[in-house]
Parts: structure tokens; sequence; C-alpha cells
């Protein structure tokens, strides 16, 4: 990997989920964002996991919701919590969308994919009325891509190829490996290349375009023009809206 880009989870073992304060308040607050009889849709990551944590306490208390997982491991979580879930087939639009991010700039603009969910999570938000966004402080960046690297889904049938021509947009890619060494599989079955742009991402709609018109490319982590509400957490437990 490369040097000052944060690692995603495939490259550490696993998603760690140690108590952070920041995740846990902005996922309290977007539990409160949501109202009997509502659809959700579910993001992925440990923000959301939190979220679901509060969400089930409000289940268990009579709340009446279902909500559309973005990947095995959410949809497996809720389950567990006893959150009633919905195939996006079964529904025409979600009321919100709840997830998390990597980062995200002063327009709301994001890198998602850490967890490998991206193409999903699009999927999911873009059938939303609105895309609730929970994250800590550490995920607010100027420029996006400095510190994260861009995930793009990519078919493995001829992801060199995919990876080569990815490379002519300014960046190096590398294969994600999950905990075992062994190339990432997505939940759709597919590859994930980790994109370095060193100098960021200073036109992130452009980008977006370019990468999904490479054959091959399923799809990419920048989420444009998609964020609504933003709950950014403090280590001190605190809560900022913006919106
Ligand atoms: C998964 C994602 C996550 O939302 C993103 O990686 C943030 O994860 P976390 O809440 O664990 O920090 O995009 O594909």
């Amino acid at each position: 990997m490369g040097a000052g880009f944060r690692a995603p989870y495939g490259y550490g073992g696993g998603m760690t989920e140690a108590f952070d304060p920041a995740k846990d308040a902005a996922a309290r607050a977007a539990a409160e964002f949501v109202e009997p009889g509502m659809r959700l849709g579910f993001g992925s990551g440990t923000t959301l996991w939190c979220f679901l944590d509060h969400l089930a306490a409000r289940v268990r208390a009579g709340l009446e919701v279902a909500g559309v997982p973005a990947s095995e491991a959410t949809a497996q979580r809720a389950r567990n919590l006893g959150i009633p879930l919905l195939r996006l087939d079964q529904v025409e639009r979600l009321d919100l969308t709840i997830d998390g991010a990597d980062e995200i700039d002063p327009r709301k603009d994001m890198i998602k994919g850490g967890g490998a969910a991206l193409v999903r999570e699009k999927i999911v938000a873009a059938a939303a009325t609105e895309m609730v966004v929970m994250v800590g402080e550490n995920k607010l960046v100027e420029v996006l891509g400095r510190s994260f690297r861009l995930p793009v889904e990519v078919l493995e049938f001829g992801w060199r190829q995919a990876a080569r021509r990815i490379e002519t947009l300014g960046c190096s890619t590398e294969l994600r490996c999950g905990s075992d060494g062994e190339a990432l599989r997505t939940d759709n079955g597919n590859r994930i290349l980790d994109c370095a742009f060193d100098d960021g991402i200073h036109a992130p709609r452009e980008l977006e375009r370019e990468l999904n018109a490479i054959p091959g490319v399923l799809d990419n982590g920048l989420f444009v023009g998609m964020a609504g509400r933003v709950l950014v957490g403090s280590p001190a437990g605190t809560v900022r809206e913006i919106s």
C-alpha cells in the first residue's frame, strides 16, 4: 500500500469495532431521524453498525420500520438485531438511506467503499429521498483522495486492462486483498482496485464519470451531490449537523 494513505478494511484483518465515541454519537443522532413506517436504506461499515444498534433499541421499543441492506454483512447484523429487512425490488422508494463515509469534503462530496460495498451503497442511496451520512471529525477533508485511496469495483475478467486504463487518469492502482492475503471479492463477486491520486481529486464529478466509462468498471467510490444531512461526531461525543 502507498505511504500516507489510510488502509481500507481488507488490509487490517477486518473492520475494527472498538468503541469510537465520535461514530457512536453520530450514529445515535441518525437513529433519531427515523420515523414510524419509514423504509430505510442501510449502508455498510462500522458506523452504520453502530446506527443499527441504536435503531434496534427503538425497534424493540415498538418502532415499525424496515430497511434494505447494502451488504451481506449489514444484512446479517440487522437480522441478528431483529430489524426487519426488505429487498430493494420490494420497494418503490426509500425514505432515507443511512451510511458512513471514508472522506467527505466541504461540498459534501464523498469517497466511500472502504468496506467494498460501494456499488450497492450507491444503488440504495440513489433509491432514497435523502442520504443521511454519519462521520467522525477525522473523515472531514479539504480535498478528496489525499489520505484515502479511491476504491473502484471492476469485473474480474480483464481487470488488468481496466487497471491500465484507470491509471491513464493520473493514479496508481492496487488490487485490494483480504486479511487472508487473497484478492478480495465483493458481495457482487468482483474485485476492488484502490486508486492513489497523490495530489488528491480536484474534479470528482468528472472523474466519477470518466472512471465509469471504462469497460469493466462497475462503479467507483465517488459519491457526488448525494449527501443530504451530514452528522459529524466528535471524540467528546458531541454532534453537529451540516445540511
Ligand atoms: C463501506 C463504506 C463505509 O461507509 C465507509 O468505509 C466508512 O466505514 P466506517 O463507518 O467503518 O468508518 O463505504 O463500503
